[in-house]
């Protein structure tokens, strides 16, 4: 099917409409415990596998979005306005006019505010285009369900699908050819005493874009289906444990699949290694501290930084060794 007609498909008002003046939304960053990694279609963003995240609360995107009369788009990026050949307005622009295909009657000014490091293997991106569908939502007043905003959202970029809600979320990979059953939705289970910290070692744009790294690993890594098979019983376990609210078997599981992750990187053909020197020691501290009996797990994206998982009650002993960690309380605002 004809992206079009998908688009057609999910937003059955497109034509009809009466815009608002402006809008604005606002999407939370997410992190995966379980990823998505490889696409079976790359145009659609289809995954092979199912995957389940965590939203990092206030962490995120808001967007304020209003129609221009001046046939471009102008977008702003904390507070500066971003040149029309940069990568990130090039991404905006192209899913606009993915969104308004076959031909553009409306130009837009974006203004994003993004609360973390862009491009850093921090999900921003995901944040950013789930943000600028429930700005859109908001501006034409189409009144989409959930459903079709994930959906819609995944076409910018395959994890934004997951950053519409709080809380933990999971996204079905679907097997339809058109996609329409790729869709995310949130998991009930709260878990007020779980803490996610941001360990910053580089703001880098990333050497690679998750893109191109996929589609490298999927195309050479001789891991690439054990990858599949794995992340698809990680991810049965990985709910188990949520339910349970099992910390040592989600902290495991969830370190285990990043680096299950990397391997397809590390084995690829050019071989892809995100991490740093600093990345290799924070990890190394981290099985220290296991060895101390201190119950501190990590995971890791398409960057050299990592992400802890923990609990509150072994806040102060991190903290010992990781002073600078940016903590996230993941469950301090109702699910949305
Ligand atoms: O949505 P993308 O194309 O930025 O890919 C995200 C890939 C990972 O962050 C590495 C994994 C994930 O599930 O978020």
């Amino acid at each position: 099917m004809h992206k079009s007609t998908i688009i057609h498909q999910l937003i059955p008002n497109l034509n009809q409409t009466n815009p608002r003046e402006k809008s604005s939304a606002f999407a939370p960053a997410n992190i995966a415990l379980c990823k998505y990694w490889g696409k079976r279609n790359s145009e659609l963003n289809l995954p092979f596998n199912s995957s389940l995240s965590i939203a990092l609360a206030n962490k995120g995107a808001v967007t304020e979005i209003s129609i221009n009369n001046n046939k471009k788009d102008k977008v702003v990026l904390n507070e500066q306005e971003i040149s029309a050949e940069e990568s990130f307005a090039k991404k905006i622009s192209a899913y606009l006019d993915l969104i308004f295909s076959p031909q553009r009657k409306f130009f837009f000014d974006i203004n994003t505010k993004i609360n973390i490091p862009i491009a850093a293997g921090l999900a921003s991106s995901a944040c950013g285009f789930a943000a600028l569908i429930k700005a859109l939502n908001e501006l034409f007043v189409w009144q989409l369900s959930d459903q079709n905003l994930s959906i819609l959202a995944r076409l910018g970029s395959g994890s934004a699908c997951r950053s519409l809600w709080n809380g933990f979320v999971e996204w079905q990979a679907g097997s339809r050819a058109d996609g329409l059953d790729s869709y995310a939705y949130p998991l009930q289970t709260q878990w007020p005493e779980l803490r996610i910290g941001l360990l910053l070692l580089s703001e880098k744009v990333k050497p690679i874009s998750s893109r191109d790294a996929m589609k490298i690993a999927v195309q050479t890594s001789p891991f690439y289906q054990n990858w599949v098979t794995q992340a698809t019983q990680d991810l049965q376990q990985i709910k188990n444990s949520i339910a349970a609210h099992d910390f040592l078997a989600l902290g495991k599981l969830a370190e285990r699949n990043a680096l299950t992750m990397h391997a397809t990187m590390h084995t690829s053909w050019p071989p892809i290694n995100y991490n740093l020197p600093a990345t290799n020691a924070a990890m190394q501290t981290i099985w220290q501290m296991r060895e101390e009996k201190i119950p501190v797990f990590f995971t890791q994206d398409a960057g050299p930084n990592l992400k802890l998982l923990f609990l509150q009650q072994d806040l102060k002993k991190i903290q010992d060794y990781f002073p600078d960690l940016e903590i996230i309380t993941p469950f301090s605002n109702p699910i949305l």
